[in-house]
């Protein structure tokens, strides 16, 4: 089994995209141990991407994230990392397999429905950004 951070970000949540998003995991065996609704200031989206802090979209990519409230889960499942990797696509929706959740609603390389850890030891980091211990169901 393996732990994965979803969210569902501001253009996802706008459009009323929450309940195609969360059918996809509920059919895919991901399971939701938690989620939250949250609407995160400037520099907590700052803080949750630091590490593209050096990147030309930083400025951009973190006013989108503080631009509406977004939903973030914590995904278990086996593979759960890759799993969801596949069921979100790649960052450019453009280039990006038929049936996928980016394929199917993103309009933009940025605005692009969801975000999903891509290594266990981000999926560590984010999962703690966001939720403590008493959040998650065993
Ligand atoms: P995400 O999976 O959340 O990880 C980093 C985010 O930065 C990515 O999805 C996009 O929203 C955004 N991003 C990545 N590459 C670019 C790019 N070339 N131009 C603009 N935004 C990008």
């Amino acid at each position: 089994m393996e732990r994965t951070l979803s969210i569902i970000k501001p253009d996802g949540v706008a459009r009323g995209l929450i309940g195609e998003v969360i059918k996809r995991f509920e059919a895919n065996n991901l399971k939701i141990v938690a989620m939250k609704m949250i609407y995160m200031t400037k520099a907590q989206a700052q803080g949750f991407y630091a590490v593209h802090k050096e990147r030309p979209f930083f400025d951009s990519l973190t006013d989108f994230m503080s631009s509406g409230p977004i939903v973030v889960l914590i995904l278990d499942g086996e593979n759960a990392i890759a799993k969801y990797r596949e069921l979100m696509g790649a960052t450019n929706y453009k280039e990006t397999a038929e049936g996928t959740i980016r394929r199917d609603f993103a309009t933009d390389i940025e605005k692009n429905i969801v975000h999903g850890s891509d290594s266990p030891e981000s999926a560590d980091f984010e999962i703690g950004y966001f939720f403590n211990s008493f959040e998650v169901i065993c």
